[in-house]
């Protein structure tokens, strides 16, 4: 089961230097999610492909990766927005996907899920690509915001409505290298 952090969090990570989750608590629980994974990906007879949402995800694939039992591959994906003006569902989509993911199991991974609307466009076009399964690890879900329903096979805490950094997360492309991750607002 995910953790669920309640508003209780601390506020701005300037004032408290308090992690809203530490490096700590952040480790336990992504090798926690690599043993499941592990555990229900078992029975397949091809490497899961993991494809990892940039570029927040890196870090957060990175050590789920490293806590797989079983045999994994690696692939990018990258979602922009269109220029201004468009509407936010309108997601230009860049793959580095080197071989074709007809009848393999994928998993999506993302670092946080908002609105959900960029792992609703991502799920969308995965699937034109026939995977065998398509499932999606999300380290953070901040159900506050959501506008579009999205299922979460992996989930790793239930984030109150702040704006969080580190652990790969960015603000203005900043704060990636924090070990923990801290609300800023
Ligand atoms: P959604 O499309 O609204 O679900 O937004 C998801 C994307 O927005 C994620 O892939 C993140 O890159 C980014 N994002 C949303 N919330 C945060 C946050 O609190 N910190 C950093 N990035 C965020
Ligand atoms: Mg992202």
């Amino acid at each position: 089961m995910p953790e669920v952090l309640t508003q209780t969090a601390p506020a701005r990570v300037e004032s408290t230097g308090k992690a809203m989750i530490t490096s700590a608590r952040i480790a336990r629980r992504v090798h926690a999610l690599g043993r499941q994974i592990s555990h229900d990906y078992s029975g397949i007879d091809t490497p899961l492909v993991l494809v990892v949402i940039l570029k927040g995800a890196t870090v957060f694939a990175a050590d789920l990766l490293r806590s797989l039992s079983i045999p994994a591959e690696l692939e990018f994906v990258r979602a922009a927005s269109y220029g201004s003006g468009t509407t936010r569902g309108e997601l230009r989509l860049a793959h580095m996907i080197d071989g074709p993911l007809v009848d393999r199991h994928v998993l999506l991974v993302e670092d946080i899920v908002d609105s959900g609307h960029t792992v609703a466009a991502i799920t969308r076009r995965m699937r034109r690509l026939r995977p065998a399964s398509l499932r999606l690890a999300a380290l953070l879900d901040r159900p506050a915001r959501r506008a579009v329903p999205v299922t979460i096979d992996f989930k790793g805490f239930v984030i109150p409505d702040r704006f969080v950094i580190g652990y790969g997360l960015d603000y203005a492309g900043l704060y990636r290298e924090l070990p923990g991750i801290y609300s800023l607002g």
